[in-house]
C-alpha cells in the first residue's frame, strides 16, 4: 500500500470529478455524500476523460456517449461502454483525501 496525498476533500466538488495525476496515473476523484472515490480518469470505451463528466448517485457520466461508471465498481451502467474502469483505495484522513494507484480494488489493470 502507498496512499499518496491527492487533494483536499473540500477541493471535490458534489457533482462533477476532480482531475488529479499520481504518479503516471490520470486519476478522477469524486464523491458521494462524505464517501470519496477514486477511478482511472479514462473511459473504457475511447481516450475521453471521465473528470470532465457530471458526477450523480455515485456515477460519474463520460460526456462523450453517456457511459456511466459506478464509482464503487468501476462498471458501466449503460452503453456503449461494457467494460469496468480501475478504481483506487482512498483514504481520507483530516482534510486530505490520499489515494493508493499501485492496487485497484476491482482488479482492473489501470491502462
Ligand atoms: S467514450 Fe466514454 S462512453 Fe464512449
Amino acid at each position: 500500500m502507498a496512499f499518496e496525498l491527492a487533494c483536499a476533500f473540500s477541493d471535490v466538488p458534489e457533482d462533477e470529478a476532480l482531475a488529479v495525476t499520481i504518479g503516471s496515473h490520470d486519476v478522477a476523484i469524486a464523491r458521494h455524500g462524505t464517501e470519496v472515490f477514486a477511478v482511472q480518469d479514462v473511459c473504457s470505451h475511447a481516450n475521453v476523460a471521465l473528470s470532465e463528466g457530471e458526477v450523480e448517485d455515485c456515477t460519474v457520466e463520460c460526456w462523450l456517449h453517456g457511459s456511466r461508471f459506478d464509482l464503487r465498481t468501476g462498471k458501466p451502467t449503460g452503453l456503449p461502454a461494457t467494460e469496468p474502469v480501475a478504481t483506487f483505495p482512498v483514504e481520507v484522513r483530516d482534510d486530505g483525501v490520499y489515494v493508493d494507484t499501485t492496487t485497484t480494488l476491482n482488479g482492473v489493470t489501470p491502462s
